[in-house]
This record gives C-alpha cells, sequence and structure tokens, in this order.
C-alpha cells in the first residue's frame, strides 16, 4: 500500500474513488452512503435494467429526503452527480475501494473478485458484503489475498449505522486499519468481526427466532402473545415472528439453515421445521402477503393472549438465550463486548445490548436461568457459556 493512498483513504478531506458491484437492495443502498460522504462512486450491475432501477430508486428516496427536510435540492443534485452507473466491470479500473454486493454465491462471487483483480490497480482494496460465506474463501480466489476483507452493511443501508468488518486470515492488518477508517469517515459504526459464520449479528441473533419458534412448537404460546411478551417485557421494536415475516421466512430460514451447518450441526442453531414448511408453502411473510400473520386487507390481525403468566417466562427465555450467545461469542473472541454490544443495538435495533442487560439481570440469574433450562431439557442447545459462569465465580460484570 503506497505512503499516498493510505494518506488519502485516512484522510476524510480527499474522498475516495469507490466501485459497487451489484446494483440491489444492498449494493445501491451502499452506493448512497458512499456518495453522500462525497466519495466518487462508480456501481456495475450486470443487469442493466438493476441500474436503471437503482438510479430511479435513489431518485426517489433522495427526493423524499428533500421533501421531508433533511436535504437541499443541491445537496440531492451532488449525491447524484457522486454516482455513475457503468456498463462494464472495466470501469471500475481506476478506484481504491471495491465493495461487491452480488447474489450470494461463492463460486460466481470468486470469478468476479478473480476478474476485478486483474482491472483494478494493486493498492485497490476488494472487499465483499457477504452475509453468509467466509471471507477466505472469497480471497483465496486472488493472487494478492491480503487485500480482501468483509464490509458488512445491513438493510437498509442508509440507515443502519453499523458496519461489520471482517478480516479474513490472509488479509493484512493495514487493509483492514484502512477499511476500517473508511467505513469509520462514513457516518458508521465499525464493528470488528472473527471471520466466523454469521459473523456477529447473524450469529448472536439466532435465538432471537429459534427460540421463539421453539417456544411456540412446544404449545407454550401462541404468536402472537410470543411477539407481544417480546416487545411489551422487553422493549423490542418487533416480535420475533413479525420480524421473520418482514425479512422473508425464505430467507430467515436459509441464513438459520447456513449457521447451523456451518457450525457443524451445533443444536443451538438447528432450524425449525415451522418455519421450513411456511417456506416451502411460500408463505414467506409480508412479501407474499401470508406468513405467520395474514397480511390480506381487512384479515382479523391474531391478539395476543395477554395478562397471562407466560408472558414473563417467555421473555426471560428469549433474553437468556440471546445473553448466552453473545458471551459465548465474547467466549471465542468472536469481537469485542463493546462491539458486540453496538452491533445488536445498531445493526437490528435491540432496546439493550445484550451484555449491558446480562450486567443488569445479574450474571447469577443468568447462569441459573440456563441451567434451569438445561436440567428440564437435558439438550446440549441450553449449555451455559463457560464465560458466564466464569464470571460468577469471579463476581465479575461485562462494563
Ligand atoms: N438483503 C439484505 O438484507 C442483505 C443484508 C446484508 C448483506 N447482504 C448480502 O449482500 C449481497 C447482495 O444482496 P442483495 O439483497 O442486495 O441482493 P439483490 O438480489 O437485491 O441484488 C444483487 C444484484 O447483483 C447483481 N448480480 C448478480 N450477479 C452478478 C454478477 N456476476 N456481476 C454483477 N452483478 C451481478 C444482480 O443483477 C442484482 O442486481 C449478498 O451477498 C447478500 O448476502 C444482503
Amino acid at each position: 500500500m503506497s505512503q499516498n493512498q493510505q494518506s488519502k483513504l485516512n484522510n476524510q478531506q480527499s474522498p475516495i474513488k469507490v466501485g459497487v458491484i451489484g446494483a440491489g437492495t444492498m449494493g445501491s443502498g451502499i452506493a448512497q452512503v458512499a456518495a453522500t460522504a462525497g466519495c466518487e462512486v462508480k456501481v456495475y450491475d450486470a443487469q442493466p435494467d438493476a441500474l436503471l432501477q437503482a438510479e430511479t430508486g435513489l431518485d426517489r428516496i433522495l427526493s423524499r429526503l428533500v421533501e421531508k427536510g433533511k436535504l437541499n435540492e443541491s445537496q440531492k443534485d451532488q449525491i447524484q452527480s457522486n454516482i455513475q452507473y457503468v456498463h462494464s466491470l472495466g470501469e471500475l479500473g481506476e478506484t481504491q475501494l471495491v465493495i461487491e454486493a452480488i447474489v450470494e454465491n461463492l463460486e460466481v462471487k470468486q470469478k468476479v473478485f478473480k476478474e476485478l483483480e486483474t482491472l483494478v490497480g494493486p493498492t485497490c482494496i476488494l472487499a465483499s458484503n457477504t452475509s453468509s460465506l467466509s471471507i477466505a474463501s472469497i480471497a483465496s480466489a486472488l493472487q494478492n489475498p491480503e487485500r480482501c476483507l468483509g464490509i458488512h452493511f445491513f438493510n437498509p443501508a442508509p440507515l443502519m449505522r453499523l458496519v461489520e468488518v471482517i478480516p479474513a486470515i490472509q488479509t493484512s492488518p493495514e487493509v483492514t486499519e484502512l477499511a476500517s477508517n473508511t467505513i469509520k469517515n462514513w457516518g458508521k459504526t465499525v464493528a470488528l468481526a472473527k471471520d466466523t459464520p454469521g459473523f456477529i449479528v447473524n450469529r448472536v441473533a439466532r435465538p432471537f427466532y429459534g427460540e421463539a419458534l421453539r417456544i411456540y412448537e412446544e404449545g407454550i404460546a401462541d404468536v402472537a402473545t410470543i411477539d407481544w411478551s417480546m416487545k411489551n417485557d422487553g422493549g423490542f421494536r418487533m416480535g420475533p415472528f413479525e420480524l421473520m415475516d418482514f425479512i422473508g421466512n425464505d430467507v430467515n430460514y436459509t441464513v438459520t439453515e447456513t449457521v447451523f451447518k456451518a457450525f457443524y450441526y451445533d443444536p443451538r442453531y438447528k432450524p425449525s421445521f415451522t418455519q421450513k414448511r411456511l417456506s416451502e408453502a411460500g408463505w414467506l411473510g409480508r412479501k407474499t402477503g401470508k406468513g405467520y400473520y395474514d397480511y390480506a386487507d381487512g384479515a382479523d390481525k391474531m391478539q395476543p393472549q395477554t395478562g397471562v403468566n407466560t408472558e414473563k417466562l417467555i421473555f426471560e427465555r428469549i433474553l437468556v438465550m440471546l445473553i448466552n450467545e453473545a458471551a459465548d461469542a465474547l467466549f471465542w473472541g468472536i469481537a469485542s463486548a463493546r462491539d458486540i454490544d453496538n452491533a445488536m443495538t445498531l445493526g437490528v435495533n435491540y432496546p439493550k445490548g445484550l451484555l449491558a442487560w446480562a450486567d443488569e439481570k445479574g450474571i447469577g440469574w443468568c447462569v441459573q436461568t440456563l441451567d434451569a433450562l438445561y436440567d428440564q431439557y437435558r439438550e446440549d442447545r441450553y449449555r451455559c457459556s463457560p464465560l458466564l459462569r466464569t464470571m460468577l465465580q469471579n463476581k465479575k460484570t461485562f462494563f
């Protein structure tokens, strides 16, 4: 990495030239973020239609921001003129950072990275926005894998403050630092994550869905009551079933299954038949008009059974499983305690960081609640993280 390039990447006074590959949901959002920060952005997509849609979509979004008074016309024009929609990968040749946001398929991504490396300069940083593939496997396609890392935005990229930065084992520390500084200069909060399945958010959030589904499958409560417990007692903006319907049961199921397989079938991440059947039936959630809930016009909204004594039990069971997952991520060195908590509050809008929540509830409460679940079920799924147990013995807290 040349001195010149280093100072350029570090210095917000001279915004860098950025390439984005893929003009879909994520690519168009990432381009907007970089262009808003003043970078010159070139967006490439294999489908010309996708480029057109991204361009008109951005115009719509920025016009709405102008109407709301969050931008003025000249800022809107500036952002739009910072973005060029291009029809060949070769046009990304002059860029200093390329972020790939194409289809989630390792072979396709490797092919694109291989070609990209022959087109850009030797110091250009090559990043993937992948949610579930290992960065090491993407980097392995390159002649210079030390320039490759994961830069994982959340949807919608312009609104979500969190970005996970994931160095692969091949990535040079310098590249990680430069990329992190660039993303921070774009106004985002960076959480540094190890290259392990689900990184931070998609790993730590699994029990929010999985334990809710398990409680439902055991017949402890219906979906509306579980959702209500998490919102009413936990302060979550959406209940697990509302959120699965929002994300799409197909997408959410696939993430769970990918994480489960990637963790060598650890029962903590076991997918649910309920969600699989919904997915198979095409009951994908909001996008198909039906999921756990019916979104047809005039359909009755399922009502929770409030005031029943299962409410606290439901919330605490899901919460303690989330805390256990967060503690275990810290135990295995996936990220720092601060980054794990930031990831969940800024990446998926949790009302509190899970480790701070553990301190508040008491480490003793966490261990006892998990041990009670383990005693009841005798399943490895409910094993308490060794970190929580050691912390209890040593009377430690996370913060
Ligand atoms: N959607 C999310 O919530 C989300 C969140 C974080 C990360 N991601 C990750 O971001 C990436 C993109 O996801 P998305 O939801 O934006 O997908 P998308 O389907 O909305 O967009 C993908 C775009 O890539 C283009 N494309 C496909 N193959 C290409 C190729 N070989 N060369 C150039 N363009 C190509 C497609 O034409 C499409 O426009 C995936 O790796 C996904 O896992 C998605």
